[in-house]
């Protein structure tokens, strides 16, 4: 049986287009937080890394990168989803000793998974792997929207930005990072958003679905 309180939050989400500056509480951004952090990848490698801004001067530094979009200043916070920008051996490593510590278990009884996962890392051209590691992380957006709906937070999912202006703001290539998408959260400024009461568009079900 469905639950109806997600289709009716899902329902009451939108693409917000303005936002009104307000701040979100820090326990529900904490709850949309974990929600991101509780999505599934690929293997669970989880190859990217989410930078949560709160600095209304950062968000301003951002906000011509991001074809001046008002989500960007009006939101209380961005989580920006920055897929690795190489997928290394080490990774692989590192993944394998926090999957031994968390459960407790040698880290050898991993050989075998490790040496599968080293062989797509090492035998994957560098861009086909930071494509694999966007992927990943737009499940974790989807996920933060969803999250977002059910805390009645709005929240805007947005790749309308230049890439290596956000990048340069936040000094992600340094950090081996590239931006791929950005969820902004807050709340909507009903008044002013042409869209805060417009009706979803989907295709109907009976197009949409193989059945
Ligand atoms: C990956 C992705 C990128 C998007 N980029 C933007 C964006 O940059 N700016 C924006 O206002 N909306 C953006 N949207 C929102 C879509 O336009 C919106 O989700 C779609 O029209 C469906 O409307 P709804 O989300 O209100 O149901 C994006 C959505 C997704 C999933």
């Amino acid at each position: 049986m469905g639950d109806i309180n997600l289709i009716s939050a899902l329902k009451w989400r939108y693409a917000t287009k303005k936002m009104n500056g307000n701040q979100i509480p820090q326990e529900q951004l904490e709850n949309i937080l974990e929600a991101v952090h509780l999505a599934p990848s690929s293997f669970g490698l989880a190859p990217f890394t989410v930078v949560v801004v709160k600095d209304p001067a950062i968000k301003a530094a951002l906000l011509p990168h991001c074809y001046n979009q008002p989500q960007i200043t009006g939101s209380s916070a961005l989580l920006v989803f920055a897929p690795w920008k190489n997928i290394t051996v080490q990774h692989v490593d590192e993944y394998m000793a926090e999957i031994a510590s968390t459960r407790g278990i040698p880290v050898e009884t991993l050989a075998e998974f490790s040496g599968m996962l080293k062989g797509k890392v090492s035998n994957t051209p560098a861009a086909d792997l930071h494509t694999w590691a966007a992927k990943q992380a737009y499940i974790a957006l989807g996920f933060g929207l969803v999250a977002a709906a059910l805390e009645k937070i709005d929240s805007t999912p947005m790749e309308g930005f230049n890439p290596a202006g956000v990048d340069e703001v936040l000094g992600l290539d340094k950090k081996g990072l590239a931006s791929a998408c950005i969820l902004a959260l807050g709340y909507r400024n009903a008044e002013n958003d042409y869209l805060a009461n417009a009706t979803k568009v989907r295709r109907s079900k009976a197009e949409f679905f193989i059945q």
